[in-house]
Parts: C-alpha cells; sequence; structure tokens
C-alpha cells in the first residue's frame, strides 16, 4: 500500500504532481511519501498493540534524516550495524533505550561508542564478539547488555544474497550452539545476558519462514528458563517483504497474529527490525529519457538514473516497476532501460516492456525507497542524487544533490605533488 497514484494521467506523489518534483528539482530525485512510511510505522505498532513492543526501524533500508526524525517523533526505535548509523539514529533523536545493534563486525571504537551511548541492547554473533564486549566494557567500568543473534536454520526462501538465517551463513550462533553461549556470556562479568534475537532473511513473502523460526527460538526460550536466565526481550528482527511485481506478502497483522498467539502469556518484551517493508513501497526514483537506441535486435532507453542511484537490479536482478510520469496512448516497446555508467551491469530493468518513450520523458522507478538511496555511490563520479520529502501537497528538499566540489572535498593531495 502507498500513496504513488495516477491521477487522470499523471503519477502523483500524495497530492503532488511528480512532474512539478522532477522539475522543480531535477532528476534523477528520490521522492518519499511520509504519510506511505508513517501508515507502515503504524501497522507494525498496532499489530503488536496487546503487547509490550519496541519497533526498532533497521536503518539500513534507508538512512535519510528526516525519515528516520519522522520515524521517531511516532514513537520508533532504531536497529544498528555500524556506528555511523549510531551517529544517524542519535542525531535524529531516537532514545538509545530503543537501539539495539546487529553486525558480525562491531569494532572496539564501535563497541565503545554504543556502550557510552547506553544502548537497549547489543546483539551479538559470536563467542568471540561476545568476549571482546566483555573486555571492553570491563574497561569502561560498565555493564555491556546482550542478546545473541541466533541462526534457526530456516529457510526464508528468498534470494541467496538477502537469507541470513540458515546454518551456511555467516550470521549469528547455532541454534546447537546457543546454549554453552548463553553460559559463556553468564560466566562473562561485563555482560549482563537480557534477550534472544534472530533475523532469517529479507523480502520473505510468507508467514511460515516467521513461524517455524518463532517456535524453534521459543523452544530455546523455555530451555534457558529453565536453566534462570532472565530473558526480557525477544528480538524478532525484520524481513517481510514487499510487492515489486505480483508478490502478495502478508501483511504486518497477519504475522503479528501468528507470533502472538505463540508468545502470548510470556513475560517478555518483544522488539522488530523492519526496514523494507517500512520505506520500500514509500520512495520512488525519477529518472529523465537520455536517448533511445536501437541495438542488436532490441532497443535501449537510455536515462539519467544508474546503478550508482539504485543497485538492486544490477546487484540482484532485482525487478521495479518502471511507469511513465505522464501516461499518453502509444505503441508497446521491450526495451533495457539502461543507466550512463560504463559498465554493460548498470541498468534498471532488461527486456522490459513498456510505453514507447520519447527524450526528455520521465520515468518513475517505484518501490524505491528501502536499499535504493543508502546502496548508492558516486562510481563514475557522479554526484548524490536529491531527495524530496512529500506531506499531503507540501514538500520539501531533504537531502541536497551533490556537487562537483563536493565530490572531491575530502581527497587531499600530498604535498610533493603540489
Ligand atoms: N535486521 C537485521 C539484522 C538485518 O540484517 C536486516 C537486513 C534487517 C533487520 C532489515 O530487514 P528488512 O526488514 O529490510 O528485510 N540490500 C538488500 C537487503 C539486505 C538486507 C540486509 N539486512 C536488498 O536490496 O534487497
Amino acid at each position: 500500500m502507498h500513496f504513488f497514484e495516477y491521477r487522470g494521467n499523471e503519477l502523483y506523489a500524495e497530492d503532488v504532481p511528480v512532474r512539478v518534483l522532477a522539475e522543480e528539482y531535477g532528476t534523477p530525485l528520490y521522492i518519499y511519501s511520509c504519510n506511505t512510511i508513517l501508515r507502515h510505522f503504524r501497522a507494525y505498532d498496532e499489530a503488536y498493540k496487546t503487547f509490550p513492543h519496541i519497533v526498532c526501524y533497521a536503518l539500513k533500508a534507508n538512512t535519510n534524516g528526516s525519515i528516520l526524525r519522522l520515524l521517531e517523533k511516532n514513537g520508533c526505535g532504531a536497529d544498528i550495524v555500524s556506528g555511523g548509523e549510531l551517529f544517524r539514529a542519535l542525531r535524529a533523536g531516537i532514545s538509545p533505550d530503543k537501539i539495539v545493534y546487529a553486525g558480525v563486525g562491531k569494532t572496539e571504537e564501535e563497541i565503545r561508542y554504543a556502550l557510552r551511548s547506553k544502548i537497549l541492547m547489543f546483539n551479538v554473533e559470536s563467542s568471540d564478539e561476545l568476549k571482546e564486549l566483555d573486555r571492553v566494557a570491563g574497561k569502561m567500568k560498565v555493564k555491556a547488555p546482550i542478546a545473541l543473534r541466533i541462526n534457526p536454520d530456516i529457510d526464508p526462501r528468498t534470494h541467496p544474497y538477502i537469507s541470513t538465517g540458515m546454518k551456511e551463513h555467516k550470521f549469528g550462533i547455532s541454534i546447537e550452539e546457543a546454549i554453552e553461549n548463553y553460559r559463556l556470556a553468564s560466566r562473562l562479568k561485563n555482560i549482563a545476558v537480557v534477550g534472544v534475537q534472530k533475523h532469517i532473511g529479507s523480502q520473505i513473502t510468507r508467514i511460515s519462514p516467521f513461524v517455524d523460526a518463532m517456535k524453534r527460538i521459543l523452544t530455546l526460550l523455555d530451555e534457558l528458563k529453565r536453566q534462570k536466565f532472565d530473558i526480557r526481550y525477544l528480538d524478532i528482527g525484520g524481513g517481510l517483504g514487499i510487492s515489486y511485481l505480483d508478490e502478495r506478502p502478508p501483511q504486518p497483522a497477519d504475522v503479528a497474529k501468528k507470533l502472538l498467539s505463540l508468545v502470548n502469556g510470556r513475560k517478555l518484551t518483544l522488539v522488530m527490525e523492519p526496514g523494507r517493508s517500512i520505506v520500500g513501497n514509500a520512495g520512488i526514483l525519477v529518472t529523465k529519457t537520455l536517448y533511445l537506441k536501437k541495438g542488436e535486435g532490441k532497443e535501449f532507453v537510455i536515462v539519467d538514473a544508474g546503478m550508482n542511484d539504485l543497485m538492486r537490479p544490477s546487484l540482484y536482478d532485482a525487478y521495479h516497476h518502471i511507469v511513465p510520469v505522464v501516461k499518453r496512448k502509444r505503441a508497446e516497446i521491450t526495451a533495457d532501460i539502461v543507466g550512463p555508467i560504463c559498465e554493460s551491469g548498470d541498468f534498471l530493468a532488461k527486456g522490459r516492456k513498456i510505453a514507447r518513450v520519447g527524450h526528455g520523458e520521465y520515468l518513475a522507478v517505484m518501490s524505491a525507497g528501502a536499499y535504493g538511496m543508502s546502496m548508492s555511490s558516486n562510481y563514475n563520479s557522479r554526484p548524490t542524487i536529491a531527495e524530496v520529502m512529500v506531506r499531503d501537497g507540501r514538500h520539501s528538499l531533504v537531502r541536497e544533490r551533490e556537487s562537483y566540489e563536493d565530490l572531491v572535498r575530502d581527497e587531499i593531495v600530498p604535498g610533493y605533488l603540489r
């Protein structure tokens, strides 16, 4: 569900024509719908309202400060994976007691920063990390609150690159080794065991992997209880999918109903880490056609957005709908929609049926709010593009387009070259 719709022949972002935004702010351009983000956040908050819970938005999906601020103002917490994300979360005003910190490679500096900031808990991914956390916390004379990230060995049936909860993955601690790691944690003086966490993958479009993983985790919780561990937080991770093409993923409420029926009666706070399902359909990438070209047996539509702006098609062969910002009656062609980057892998769509678009026409790449801007780069020295937020009939620039000067700002030429 989102607020990008045609009114007549024009695509609107809430109450603003996308064409107007493209003309005012230029292209390529990311546009975010405030009301869509809010609606998705509330869908989670409502779905779990009968049970103590904290929604910790996974920053990695989109780190724009205005999005974080919007979520914070509505009571949202943060799931972070780096010092940089911690900085952004705190800067947006997110309360440290709603911040959880995952990731297999936390550095000492990052651990110190998170301990100083008094975050809710570290989601620890190995026994080595547990010992390092104990050592650093000891030096700082504090206790580090932790959950162990447990790998329940459940196949989420999603793209292999974004599946994380199976035995062969680098993430988490295997469920067989969970108890011994909890025992280790309880022996470490500067560690406070407070939770269990799991996250099995992303763009999951069925309920069963969530349910199966939860059942395994609850068996572990029972064992931990028998062994007198005081587990207060059960962090169920993120991963709920969205509709890019014709997927029909369950709603947060559908998942909540199943999961709550499993946890009911337990003294716990549920933590969840949704990313894509909050911002994915709340953002579009607007691009302009530059050239039309007939290749060997196919056509190319060359646009001004490239794989550096939206990497998902190149990296995962991901599908994103691409639609004209202003619809007109015309024949369809089958074309590759490609960017200006010097790589054959630079495409937004391959063999796509699309209206025969003209020069200088605006196209909208749909469902680009998650893992779009946050995975973008300056490859080919292309300045990072602008981001705009729309709320009802109002629109604001929430990140300026970079300049050429910005590209070289941090470079230093050593004296011997001057
Ligand atoms: N929690 C943890 C520990 C994670 O690793 C992730 C995502 C999330 C939460 C949020 O998952 P979500 O609700 O967004 O599915 N770049 C890929 C997605 C990578 C996801 C990485 N981890 C893509 O563009 O599809």
